[in-house]
């Protein structure tokens, strides 16, 4: 492809650090995605909105290769997830922090064995290091004594504070958000809010957000798509998708947009 002097500069390829092109997912019968398309740039947030049961974890999932897609095409930095081989998917997924909506921690390990895994299974780091680690990710996330505790002996709150301090706590550089809010107070919740905005400016990860909260998405995303019938049929910076104009956004978000 050839370029003039005098047109703009294409939008660099190598700053889309993900891409769904296309993407259509079917469970039997009934059509979840259908024909999803967005991208994220370079250390950018994007957060997904949309109704429940609209895809949204199933799009998150294709990202770590956890499912495929029926056609289309998910990049993450440029590779289509489903066409790389088990070693550069187990590469990949070393690199990316997943905080899952049911929380998903091992339930016979304690929240410090639980932080300690994947720097176990996946880096050289010595045991020092990885307890320091531990410790710093805890109280990143205001529960500093509760690495003696099994999953069971602890809130769904804190619960979901382990998972986040889990996906951390290999400092990743794309980051898989899945209802980070869920289940936590209005003040947890902010200051968890707060820490996902300072992890995305100083390490310059980029994250995808689900989330259903206007406070979460306002706070810590730069842009938003919203899924309705399997596609993004909004896809707007943060402040824009705010102040909705589509009447399906308007009726999803409610006055809440407004304030
Ligand atoms: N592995 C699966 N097998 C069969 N159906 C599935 C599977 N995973 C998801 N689904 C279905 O796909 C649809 C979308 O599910 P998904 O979990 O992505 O919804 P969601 O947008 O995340 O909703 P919520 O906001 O409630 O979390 C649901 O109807 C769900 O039952
Ligand atoms: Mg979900």
């Amino acid at each position: 492809m050839t370029n003039d002097a005098g047109s703009p500069p294409p939008t660099p390829e190598r700053d889309v650090i993900l891409r769904f092109e296309d993407v259509h997912k079917a469970f039997g019968a009934q059509r979840v995605l259908r024909g999803l398309s967005f991208d994220v740039q370079r250390g950018k947030v994007l957060g997904i909105m949309g109704g429940s049961g609209t895809g949204k974890s199933v799009a998150l999932r294709h990202v770590i290769g956890l499912l495929q897609p029926d056609a289309g095409r998910v990049e993450v930095e440029g590779r289509n997830v489903p066409d790389l081989s088990a070693g550069e998917l187990s590469d990949l997924r070393k690199r990316m922090g997943y905080v899952f909506q049911e929380g998903a921690l091992i339930n016979w390990l304690t929240v410090e064995e639980n932080l300690a895994l994947p720097l176990v299974e996946n880096t050289d780091l010595g045991r020092g290091e990885i307890a320091d680690r531990v410790a710093e990710k805890l109280a990143m996330v205001h529960i500093p004594d509760a690495g003696k505790k099994l999953p069971s002996e602890i809130s769904g709150g804190m619960k979901k504070r382990v998972g986040l301090a889990r996906a951390l706590i290999v400092e990743p550089d794309i980051l898989l958000y899945d209802e980070p809010n869920a289940g936590l107070d209005p003040e947890i919740s902010r200051s968890i809010n707060e820490l996902m905005r300072e992890i995305a400016e100083s390490h310059e990860s980029t994250a995808l957000v689900v989330e259903h909260r206007v406070d979460c998405i306002r706070t810590v995303c730069d842009e938003v798509v919203f899924l309705h019938e399997g596609e993004a049929i909004v896809h707007q910076p943060t402040e824009e998708f705010l102040r909705p104009s589509h009447p399906r956004l308007i009726e999803f978000l409610g006055p809440d947009a407004l304030t």
